[in-house]
């Protein structure tokens, strides 16, 4: 059978694509990403009877307009993650992060913890396994809370399902914590329930506001903020400092920073990719 589909997109079509792109998720559609949008929306396209891409963003004008709205920017957003993604992270978590906000929190023994751009969860999941580890000895009597949030509930479905396959736990899962917390069955690998309970999942978009979610001492925003363009990711940053108690640490992915795009967070000068928030920084003298 021929495949009759046509990927082609006018010129205003990739405009309107992604003028709704910007306004759903954040994402910023570069002039040079036709690959992308002919590789991601082909699927999406053909779900919705569509025999090319240019009838699938001329639907964003129709009555499905909402529905087509959300599915197609949850096709474009790149979920790509994995347990203890770069290893480096996870290590200053346990050992840099964790001790200070220790200190910082020694009278109320509560840590709130929000990994802010969560994808499938491996994220969240390998925190709790670290958490998980100094329950009965460092974080004996410590209450923890981990929050994970993402805007696609097709990826928030698969995060709260947390079956991973023997691909994805192979990327970076230490063994002993494999076999510690997940059961092998038929359809994959199933993070035991202990694990799962200690993780929360919610929607939440960056875009908006996060002063409902609560206040943190710890906040992931690894690897999403590339994806924004500089005023959106300013405003993000903005808005976390906005609800990171004091001495809280921020963690972005290894190709993000926040030069030139944000003063509300500095980078703390030993701990390469962990941020606090100026005032903070300033006043323990940790700036870079
Ligand atoms: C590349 S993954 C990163 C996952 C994880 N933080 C990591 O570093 O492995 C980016 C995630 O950001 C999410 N995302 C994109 N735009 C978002 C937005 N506006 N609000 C919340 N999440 C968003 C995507 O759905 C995707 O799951």
């Amino acid at each position: 059978m021929t495949d009759t589909f046509d990927k082609s997109l006018t010129p205003a079509n990739y405009g309107l694509l992604r003028k709704m792109l910007k306004e759903v998720s954040g994402l910023n559609l570069t002039d040079n990403k036709m690959y992308l949008v002919e590789t991601r929306l082909q699927t999406i396209a053909k779900a919705y009877k569509y025999n090319s891409l240019n009838q699938l963003v001329d639907g964003l004008k129709g009555p499905l307009l909402q529905k087509l709205r959300i599915d197609i920017s949850e096709a474009m957003a790149t979920p790509e993650t994995f347990f203890f993604r770069d290893k480096k992270p996870f290590d200053q978590f346990k050992n840099y992060v964790l001790p200070r906000i220790m200190e910082a929190n020694k009278s109320t023994k509560n840590i709130n913890i929000w990994c802010s751009a969560s994808s499938s969860g491996q994220e969240p999941y390998s925190l709790a396994m670290i958490i998980d580890e100094l329950k009965s000895t460092t974080l004996a009597g410590w209450h923890i809370k981990i929050l994970a949030s993402d805007f696609s509930d097709k990826i928030l479905r698969k995060a709260k399902t947390a079956i991973y396959s023997q691909f994805e736990v192979q990327r970076g899962l230490p063994i002993q914590y494999l076999m510690k917390h997940f059961t092998q069955k038929d359809d994959g690998w199933h993070v035991k329930d202990n694990l799962k309970n200690m993780v929360e999942f919610r929607n939440f978009n960056l875009l908006q506001s996060p002063a409902h979610l609560g206040r943190f001492d710890v906040i992931f925003c690894r690897n999403v903020l590339f994806y924004f363009e500089s005023t959106d990711k300013a405003k993000i940053l903005n808005n976390l400092s906005g609800v990171m108690n004091k001495r809280g640490m921020l963690f972005l992915g290894a190709a993000e920073s926040t030069v030139g795009t944000s003063n509300a967070f500095g980078a703390i000068k030993t701990e390469r990719g962990v941020y606090m928030k100026t005032e903070d920084l300033e006043d323990s003298k940790l700036s870079a």
